[in-house]
């Protein structure tokens, strides 16, 4: 049977005439449904570890606005968390979990079959999903990548400029790639149940990607993605994997060929010429609007919009945001976007 579900066509290497989209944290609070299903939770955490309800939220934004993909509804810090560190959200703030910064603190953690005890509930949404979710939507599982998640195990927190992982991997670089190889580990078995339980395609954020530079980010964050990637590849053949090694600039040239990706997500910090130029040559890229046009809408977001779409039409290209979508944006603007990206 041919393919008819287009982020899989793409994937695949197709160059479709109107390109699939969805859009990153397309679940949030930007969204008056997910505010009330996450009130009914009771915390952010207490909502990705309900499969039932975690479920409803993938599913607000496809009903809403017919993406052509749905992503799983959880968080890259669960999978620190089924490794034993606590981890809990400050509102406003954001996450807060144990440190580990010493080798008595990282030989705490645990390994291997264990994360499924804490991971189950997620593999059941997966589940759900899969019975849900309309026959042409694609469900997309993920998990951070080792680098960005150490950098809040490192901290116990976010941090903007990822400092407390910078300095410990030069004041300790066993442990640091210690840590770095025991999360590798765990996200291939992470990503790998999800792939069981029926996500089609799993993405790898390596949101702070950016701060890697020079031989750090061959060793860190390529190498790494290289790992997760072959290994999934070799557990299960034909699942797609998308990369978004956010703000690599340079080092997104060659992130397909070098890495074994089938898609690099790429963010807005690079114009959709050069991504068309210098990174889909390789295979199919992802992105790349500015999220701020979420928020002030207008022709500006219709004339951004159809930039991306020109620039990148030429070769395989899964319509989505640089980043994430912010609490404060309309959604009018979404379906706007989605209308401009659809030609309707
Ligand atoms: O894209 C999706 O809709 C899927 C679900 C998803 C969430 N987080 C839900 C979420 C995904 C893929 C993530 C990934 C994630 N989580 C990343 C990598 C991507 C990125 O944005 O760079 C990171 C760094 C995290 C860690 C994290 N989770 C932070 C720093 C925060 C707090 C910041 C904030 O926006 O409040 C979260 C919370 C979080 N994860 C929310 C959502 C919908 C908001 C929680 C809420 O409802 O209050």
């Amino acid at each position: 049977m041919s393919q008819t579900k287009t982020i899989l066509r793409a994937l695949a290497g197709e160059t479709l005439p109107t390109p699939p989209i969805w859009m990153m944290r397309q679940a949030g609070r930007y969204l008056p449904e997910y505010k009330a299903t996450r009130a009914q939770a009771g915390d952010f955490l207490s909502l990705c570890y309900n499969s039932e309800l975690a479920a409803e939220v993938t599913l607000q934004p496809i009903r809403r606005y017919g993406f052509d993909a749905a992503i799983l509804f959880a968080d890259i810090l669960l999978l620190p968390q089924a490794l034993g560190a606590d981890l809990w959200f400050v509102t406003g703030e954001g996450p807060r979990l144990s440190t580990i910064t010493t080798q008595a603190e990282f030989d705490k953690l645990g390994k291997g079959e264990m994360i499924h005890d804490t991971l189950n509930p997620v593999y059941e949404t997966v589940r759900i999903l899969r019975r849900e979710l309309p026959e042409e939507t694609t469900l997309i599982g993920f998990a951070g990548a080792p680098w960005t998640v150490a950098t809040y195990m490192i901290a116990g927190k976010g941090t903007p400029d990822q400092g407390p992982a910078h300095a410990l991997k030069e004041e300790n670089r066993p442990l640091f790639e210690a840590i770095l190889e025991r999360l590798t580990e765990s996200t291939i078995d992470y990503l790998s149940a999800q792939i069981d339980a029926g996500a089609e395609v799993v993405k790898i954020f390596d949101s702070w990607a950016g701060s890697l530079k020079g031989e750090d980010f061959q060793r860190y964050a390529l190498y790494p993605a290289k790992v997760i990637t072959e290994e999934i590849k070799r557990r299960h053949p034909g699942i797609p994997v998308i990369a978004f090694p956010r703000q690599a600039g340079d080092n997104y040239i060659g992130f397909h060929a070098a890495t074994g990706a089938d898609c690099v997500a790429v963010d807005d910090s690079v114009s959709p010429e050069w991504v068309a130029e210098h990174v889909q040559p390789g295979g199919c890229v992802q992105g790349n609007l500015a999220s701020r046009h979420m928020v002030t809408g207008g022709q500006d977001l219709v004339d951004e919009t159809r930039k991306v779409v020109d620039a990148l039409k030429n070769g395989p290209h899964i319509f989505n945001l640089g980043h994430g979508i912010t609490p404060d944006a309309d959604p009018e603007n979404v379906k706007l976007m989605i209308d401009t990206v659809r030609g309707a």
